[in-house]
């Protein structure tokens, strides 16, 4: 049977993981959450020790690091060298290093490579920054999903706040997402960027539910 591909990408905080998962859902497909496949790369960083803006140290780490992603009760978790480190991977120091190790190439190949193989054997909505434009090139949905800086630092602080995991105060995260967007637009290798053929969607002022419904229709109307 043919694998559907949905690629969505956009800037931290504009509600790429909320999206994705209720179009899993919705379809009945996988979602692979890529951004934590870096994450994973920091946390083994700061771990060992090697710094996150260490190009060489990090292109050695990366030749046999294990990361693997596995789905329990229909939510991903993410193992790092055999250890569950689905909620380690969610720190302030993870997210500013993630974002910094995404830079380096041979970090990139070995995520991207990851993230083909799992798409070669299931359908899947994958969101992250680089899936539409190099990725999954061939996806039959593509979705720039973005918001204002004000409304991705609100939505975020808000999650965080949920979920009982807040560190930071909201100028932090607001600052912390400056630097992010700004790292990972200007990188050189496959930066943040929508591509050519992706539908520009901007949820500023929607709410989940109202966004929801742009995407799934942009998504029925495509498949
Ligand atoms: O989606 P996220 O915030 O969990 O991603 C963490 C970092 O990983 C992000 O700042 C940049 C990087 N990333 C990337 O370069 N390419 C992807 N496809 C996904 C994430």
């Amino acid at each position: 049977m043919k694998k559907i591909q949905i690629a969505i990408d956009g800037p931290s905080g504009a509600g790429k993981s909320t999206m994705a998962k209720i179009v899993s859902k919705e379809l009945g497909i996988l979602y692979l959450d890529t951004g934590a496949m870096y994450r994973a790369v920091a946390l083994k960083a700061i771990k060992s020790g090697i710094g996150t803006k260490d190009s060489a140290a990090l292109a050695k780490m990366v030749e046999d690091i294990d990361i693997r992603i596995d789905y329990k009760d229909g939510q991903q978790k993410v193992y790092l060298d055999g250890e569950d480190v689905t909620e380690d991977i969610r720190t302030p120091d993870v997210t500013v290093g993630s974002s910094d190790v995404a830079v380096f190439p041979e970090v990139r190949k070995k995520m991207v490579d990851l993230q083909r193989e799992i798409a070669k054997t299931n359908s899947v909505v994958m969101d992250g920054r680089d899936i539409g434009t190099h990725v999954l090139p061939n996806a039959e949905v593509k979705i720039f999903l973005t918001a204002s800086a004000e409304d991705r630092a609100k939505r975020r602080y808000e999650e965080l706040k949920e979920k009982g995991t807040l560190k930071q105060t909201f100028d932090e995260i607001k600052q912390e997402m400056e630097y992010r967007d700004k790292n990972d637009s200007n990188r050189i290798v496959s930066p943040l960027k929508k591509a050519d053929d992706a539908i520009l969607l901007d949820t500023s002022g929607l709410s989940i539910e109202e966004s929801a419904k742009k995407i799934l229709d942009i998504v029925r109307t495509r498949i």
